[in-house]
Formats: C-alpha cells, sequence, structure tokens
C-alpha cells in the first residue's frame, strides 16, 4: 500500500500505522519518530530540530524535505509504505507530488482520521512510548497499557512521556495542527485522494482502510 495517514496529535496515526506494516510488509515512514531519533543520537538534524519539537512546533518545510527525499528513494519503500506525520504543511504536500512525479509511484489515497478533541487530549496525556529508538512501540496507561513495571512488552526498555507531552506543547501543537495541518484535508479532497475515517477504535480503522485497498 502506498498512503498518507492525515489527523491531528493524538488521533492514532502511529498506532494505526504500525498495525497496517503487520498486515503486508509496507514500511512505516513517521517523520516524528526519525526526528526523535535524530534528536536522540544527536545528529545536525537532532539539533537542528530538537527546539522546535520541544515546544510544539513544526520542524522547518526544508529540513523535513531533505529528510523524505532521502527516505523516499530508499529501496524497502518499493513495498509499500505508510506516511504519518508527513506532508504537514501545504509546502510539504506540494514539494511530495513532484517528488512522487519523479520517482513513479502513486498514492493510493490519503487516510483522515476523525477523532473528538476530548478524547485527544485524554490520549495525549496517558500515552506512554517505548524509549528504544528501534523500537519506539506505543501504550497508553488507559485502553493498552505497558508491562506492570512500566517496562516495554515488546523489547524490555522503559516507556517514557515524551518531551513534547507537557499541558502547554500539547495545546500549540493542537493550534498548530489546526493553523498549518489541517488545510491538507481540502488539498487531498481536491486531489480526489481523501478518506475519511471516525478512529475511535484503531482495528475498526484499520479494517476499514484494508477494505478500501481491496484486500
Ligand atoms: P509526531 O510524532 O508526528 O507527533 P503528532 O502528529 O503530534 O502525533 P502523535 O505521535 O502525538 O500522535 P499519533 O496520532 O501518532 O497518535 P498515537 O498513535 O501515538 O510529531 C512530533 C513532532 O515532530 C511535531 O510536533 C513536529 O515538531 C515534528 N514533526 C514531525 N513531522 C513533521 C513534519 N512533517 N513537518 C514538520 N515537523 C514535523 O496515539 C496517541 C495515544 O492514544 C497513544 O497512547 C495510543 O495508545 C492511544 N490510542 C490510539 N488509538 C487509540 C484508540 N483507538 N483507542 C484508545 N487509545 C488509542
Amino acid at each position: 500500500m502506498k498512503i498518507i495517514l492525515l489527523g491531528a496529535p493524538g488521533a492514532g496515526k502511529g498506532t494505526v500505522a504500525k498495525l497496517l506494516t503487520e498486515f503486508d510488509g509496507s514500511v512505516q515512514i513517521s517523520t516524528g519518530d526519525i526526528l526523535r531519533g535524530a534528536v536522540k543520537a544527536g545528529t545536525r538534524l537532532g539539533g537542528q530540530a530538537k527546539k522546535y519539537m520541544d515546544a510544539g512546533d513544526l520542524v522547518p518545510d526544508e529540513l523535513i524535505m531533505e529528510l523524505m527525499r532521502e527516505r523516499l528513494a530508499q529501496n524497502d519503500c518499493r513495498r509499500g509504505f505508510i506516511l504519518d506525520g508527513f506532508p504537514r504543511t501545504i509546502p510539504q504536500a506540494t514539494a511530495l507530488k513532484g517528488l512522487l512525479r519523479d520517482l513513479q509511484i502513486s498514492l493510493d489515497f490519503v487516510v483522515s482520521l476523525e477523532v473528538p478533541r476530548e478524547v485527544i487530549l485524554d490520549r495525549l496525556t496517558t500515552r506512554r512510548t517505548c524509549s528504544n529508538p528501534e523500537c519506539q512501540e506505543i501504550y497508553n496507561i488507559k485502553s493498552n497499557p505497558p508491562q506492570p513495571d512500566g517496562k516495554c512488552k515488546k523489547c524490555g526498555s522503559p516507556t517514557i512521556q515524551r518531551d513534547d507531552e507537557t499541558e502547554a506543547a500539547i495545546q500549540y501543537r493542537l493550534e498548530t495542527y489546526e493553523k498549518k495541518t489541517s488545510p491538507l484535508i481540502a488539498y487531498y479532497r481536491q486531489e480526489g485522494l481523501l478518506r475519511e475515517f471516525s478512529s475511535v477504535s484503531s482495528v475498526e480503522t484499520v479494517a476499514a482502510i484494508k477494505k478500501q485497498l481491496g484486500k
């Protein structure tokens, strides 16, 4: 599959993407995970991105496009990919369109995950994420808790709250989403690629996406 997942912070993009990769071997490409990995590894990209991420602001488009140009040209993307958290601005979406044209790749469709705001706020304050950059499994202390000692069920590393999970940063991320990312819904509707899913249950959402893909 070759799809984009659009949705507010906490809408469940990462959770849905991980379930979809288990299904047909398509790779999850999460710009958020890549950036957090770069911050942890102390690379040039990580150094440039950290201050934006901690504040809940978007990383500049040029940095993201540099990263994605490289990532989408890698061989594993030929099997299929799920773009999680990219594109996030109109300039990123138009640059992606050109990039996919150059690589002769066409998208199946763009998934918009619709979740009420009060559900989102609750999910973000109760999320826990595996601290191992190779794993980054997503948990929720209410709906999907890690082991009782707080360790990851998959790899045994400690689970943590992310640096952008403070109340102020969450608020800012939601405002940034409304201002800069939500216009992508109209953009992809106009392109004829948008499919909207009410995403209260991730398992049901994944089943609905598979059905749209004809699988
Ligand atoms: P990123 O990592 O992409 O964060 P985000 O978009 O804010 O999304 P989240 O990861 O917070 O949420 P999610 O929708 O994946 O939800 P999840 O599945 O975890 O980006 C972080 C930062 O990086 C940005 O702020 C920006 O600075 C930078 N960045 C990244 N990409 C960029 C780009 N393209 N351009 C510029 N800057 C960029 O679920 C949330 C919680 O809910 C979890 O606890 C989960 O277990 C739970 N949950 C999920 N589904 C359900 C369900 N159905 N029922 C119950 N609980 C559920």
